[in-house]
């Protein structure tokens, strides 16, 4: 009887442990289900656009001040449960959601990773002055200017006199500006970090101003250096007063490459060192250097820029690089074409001759183009016939569309 009474306790036992199975189930099926929502949760804020900023200060585990870049004041957001708050340094660039409150969802690699990618330190182009034709009065200023200041800082010293901290190139499109920076790049053989001010607004709004920053830090750590700023009109077109949010992102930016300009002022320090006797050619260089920050600007569009970030202190030497005259044509032809397999009958002065208005690289492509005249009809030899249709093809073409604009 007494193992009968066991069975029995032991099948209540087994039917109690059944409802717990059943009711652990319901459960877990309701958890699964809540998991689901949560998951599609996350994803949506995921999908939705979430904002950048920078984290001011970390306030608790949940909470944390931020400075999103497309606000002016800081604001206080929550942290999500799936980021570790840890991490949440000062300075941090955080995504945040909007929706459905503000809240930290995601840590953005950290700005100097992020601007690896675009800071683009080239070491040296391999553009030497001989592979542009004539510009010598150009070439002369970008070498007074940016070449001999990092070469021999000392001739300077000597004189006590400031070398210029920026200058700017100007001129129509084609007419070598890039390729003048380059060579003096080439030459100086100091960091080069050649900027795209374009791209660099569009790739980062809303990051433009710390990205300057950067870049300038970049370029400090690097010294001596030049950061060359190619169609800067992206960037410093004048200030107007009616601007919508793109207008105002693209005056940050500049306002902060105004700010930098001003901020690395190479005078003092440059006044502040002191050069001895005993020193030699080496220490003297690199006594002068350090901190050096060279700036080239180019653009085709003067007349838009800022007058602020023309005037004297802050871009000293203005570079004009115009079309070339026609002593120039000859020497870009001869730039052009030293590559090329000529016949003995090829002769540039008739197509200098022709006074018409084109641009180094127009010539270029007259050079290439008859080269490929020649490959057409597979010769190895470039003849002045191959030159005289490459020019109809490519200077002829443009007059005639010239012509029905003007019409
Ligand atoms: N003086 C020159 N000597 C040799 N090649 C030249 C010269 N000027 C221009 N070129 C040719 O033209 C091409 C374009 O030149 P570059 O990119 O420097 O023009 P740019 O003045 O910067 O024009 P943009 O204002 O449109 O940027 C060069 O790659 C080069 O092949
Ligand atoms: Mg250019």
């Amino acid at each position: 009887s007494s193992q009968l009474a066991q069975l029995k306790t032991l099948e209540q036992q087994l039917q109690f442990l059944d409802t717990q199975i059943s009711f652990l189930n319901a459960d877990y099926g309701h958890l699964q289900q809540e998991y689901g929502m949560l998951q599609q949760q996350y994803e949506s804020l995921h999908q939705t656009p979430l904002l950048i900023g920078q984290v001011v200060e970390s306030i608790d585990a949940q909470h944390c001040i931020i400075n999103p870049s497309t606000l002016q004041q800081n604001v206080l957001v929550r942290v999500s449960g799936h980021v570790n708050p840890a991490l949440l340094k000062p300075m941090t660039t955080v995504a945040c959601a909007r929706e459905p409150s503000y809240a930290v969802h995601k840590i953005l690699p950290s700005s100097n990773e992020q601007n690896q990618m675009m800071v683009n330190v080239e070491s040296r182009p391999d553009i030497s002055y001989a592979d542009i034709g004539g510009y010598d009065s150009a070439k002369q200023d970008l070498i007074e200017a940016i070449e001999l200041p990092i070469k021999q800082p000392q001739i300077f010293k000597q004189l006590n006199i400031v070398p210029p901290n920026a200058c700017i190139m100007f001129g129509p499109p084609g007419t070598g500006k890039s390729l003048l920076v380059k060579a003096v790049a080439n030459a100086c053989d100091c960091t080069f970090i050649n900027i795209s001010s374009s791209q660099c607004v569009q790739k980062y709004l809303g990051e433009g101003a710390r990205m300057i920053r950067d870049i300038f830090k970049t370029a400090r750590d690097a010294a001596p250096s030049i950061i060359f700023f190619d169609e800067i009109d992206a960037i410093a077109t004048k200030r107007h007063d009616s601007a919508g949010e793109g207008d105002k992102e693209v005056q940050r930016i500049l306002l902060e490459l105004l700010t930098q300009l001003d901020g690395f002022n190479n005078a003092e320090h440059f006044q502040a060192e002191k050069i001895y006797d005993y020193d030699d050619q080496e220490t003297i260089r690199r006594k002068l250097n350090k901190n050096v920050v060279k700036v080239i600007f180019a653009t085709n569009k003067p007349d838009v820029l800022d007058p602020a970030l023309l005037r004297t202190g802050r871009c000293d030497r203005k570079v004009n690089v115009d079309l070339p005259t026609n002593r120039e044509k000859r020497l870009i032809f001869q730039v052009c074409s030293r590559k090329m397999n000529l016949a003995k009958d090829v002769d540039f002065e008739v197509f200098v001759a022709k006074n018409a208005k084109i641009s180094g690289a127009e010539i270029d492509n007259v050079c290439i183009e008859a080269g490929m005249c020649a490959i057409r009809e597979n010769r190895f030899i470039v003849k002045q016939a191959d030159f005289e249709r490459a020019w109809e093809q490519t200077v002829g073409k443009k007059k005639i569309e010239r012509r029905q604009t003007t019409c």
